[in-house]
């Protein structure tokens, strides 16, 4: 059978992952055939890169050569790995060209360009995926399998709190992400992965959110008022990382992007501190929490059902040495965590449920999605985690409303957003 191609969209941190996967790990099925991204420095390093994993160097196109480059390459694919304010745009811009799309999330950042990409969809028949890489954590499709099994019965309410450490937090602040403008916040940045991982475990889709939202811990006022700076507990050295140096620091003289910006320094727009309340249709009630300057990371899941009750604790750093911080999902943390998840029927005592242990990357999760991504064609998939625009906008309604509820103050109906049905 034919390779599929691919071009890769956005060729920063992320991207790697993707890149990896089609050039290397599956070049049976899958052949890398251009990058467009508007750093051309970023696109050299991935294609020195790929020379060092002995891959042919690929044409790099700037982003105004997008539509030609499906022509020229002839794409078949192609993966969305941008800042995520640019999804929209390319998404699009490839179903209207009639090509395939993986999209990483959020699938975009706001209701107006998601309403274009649904849009684009429709008058396509277009193929979208979004890489939910936590539907692939074997501790999220253990959850996921139990509450499908019945093992709580109906479900009746459900609470959820997700913890950033000072390390990880502080890095969306860092960032592009702390203008909202870029990133929709972190409702949607990054709680685009747990709405999603709550529809997907709940079974339903989100009818109503009332939500308080705001930025508490980084920002200018805030370092003042509760004592911190830019000192080595929240610098990060680029210097230090040989792939973080070439990425961002020896990029930044053409577009001036600072991966390394001072989370205390003004310009700060999205919030840090995150309480929703959500109805879903199904009538199970959902209390999240959101907090992105927490001593430990990690999160807890509670579930209420007819017949019991679940509980889930993954700790996946239990603290945060003073020392500059290792980049999450980079390198590795010092600090050591644990998962624990039970089940416990009413009437009946506790019941531990045994893990697996995932290993590297988000628990194991990327290595197993990108298999399943990229890997053959017709693999099962009993779980239902192969992700579409539908899963992609559903999981970003519950930010948006939430987004919505911070600004008025009041309940928000999903379908006053986007009426799905
Ligand atoms: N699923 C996950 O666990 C996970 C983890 C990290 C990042 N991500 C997602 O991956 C995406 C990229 O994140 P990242 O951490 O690699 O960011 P990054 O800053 O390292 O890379 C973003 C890239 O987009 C490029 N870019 C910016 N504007 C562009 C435009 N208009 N056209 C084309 N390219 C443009 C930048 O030059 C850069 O190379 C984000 O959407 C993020 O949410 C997902």
């Amino acid at each position: 059978m034919a390779r599929r191609r691919y071009a890769v969209v956005g060729t920063g941190s992320r991207a790697e992952r993707h890149v990896r996967a089609i050039a290397v790990e599956h070049a049976e099925t899958c052949e890398l055939v251009a990058f467009a991204d508007v750093n051309r420095t970023r696109m050299d390093v991935h294609n020195e890169r790929l020379a060092g994993l002995g891959v042919e160097p690929v044409p790099a196109y700037d982003a105004a050569g997008f539509r030609r480059m499906l022509d020229e390459q002839r794409v078949d694919v192609v993966v969305v790995t941008t800042v995520d304010r640019f999804h929209d745009t390319y998404i699009v811009g490839a179903l209207d060209a009639g090509r395939d799309v993986v999209t990483e999330k959020p699938m975009t950042t706001d209701v107006p360009s998601a309403v274009k990409i649904l849009d684009a969809v429709q008058r396509n028949d277009g193929n979208v995926t979004v890489t939910f890489n936590y539907r692939y954590n074997p501790i999220h499709e253990k959850v996921r399998a139990l509450l499908a099994d019945g093992a709580v019965g109906e479900i009746g309410s459900v609470h959820f709190e997700w913890l950033l450490d000072t390390r990880h937090g502080a890095d969306y602040f860092r960032r592009w992400h702390r203008d909202k403008a870029n990133s929709g916040g972190l409702m949607v940045h990054k709680a685009t992965h747990h709405f999603d991982l709550l529809n997907w475990w709940v079974g339903s889709v989100p009818e109503t959110v009332y939500a308080h939202g705001r930025l508490f811990f980084y920002g200018e006022e805030n370092g003042k008022r509760h004592g911190y700076s830019h000192d080595e507990r929240f610098t990060i050295d680029l210097e230090r990382d040989a792939w973080l140096k070439k990425l961002y620091l020896d990029a930044r003289h053409e577009d001036g992007y600072r991966r390394d910006q001072n989370p205390f320094a003004p310009g700060v727009s999205i919030e840090d501190d995150m309480s929703v309340l959500v109805r879903y249709a199904s009538g199970a009630n959902l209390t999240y929490h959101l907090t992105a300057y927490s001593p430990w990371e990690g999160y807890r899941l509670m579930v209420n059902g007819s017949r019991g009750r679940l509980e889930l604790e993954v700790v996946e750093n239990s603290w945060v040495s003073g020392q500059h911080p290792a980049v999450h999902g980079v390198s590795a943390n010092p600090e050591q965590g644990w998962a624990t998840l039970s089940v416990q029927r009413l009437f009946e005592r506790r019941e531990e449920i045994p893990l697996e242990h995932g290993g590297d990357g988000h628990g194991g999760a990327d290595q197993r999605m990108v298999d399943a991504l990229y890997g053959p064609a017709g693999q099962q998939d009993p779980l239902g985690r192969r992700a579409t625009h539908r899963d992609g906008v559903l999981s970003l309604l519950t930010g948006f409303a939430a987004n919505r509820s911070f600004e008025t103050g009041g309940p928000v109906r999903v379908a006053d957003l986007i009426d799905l049905r």
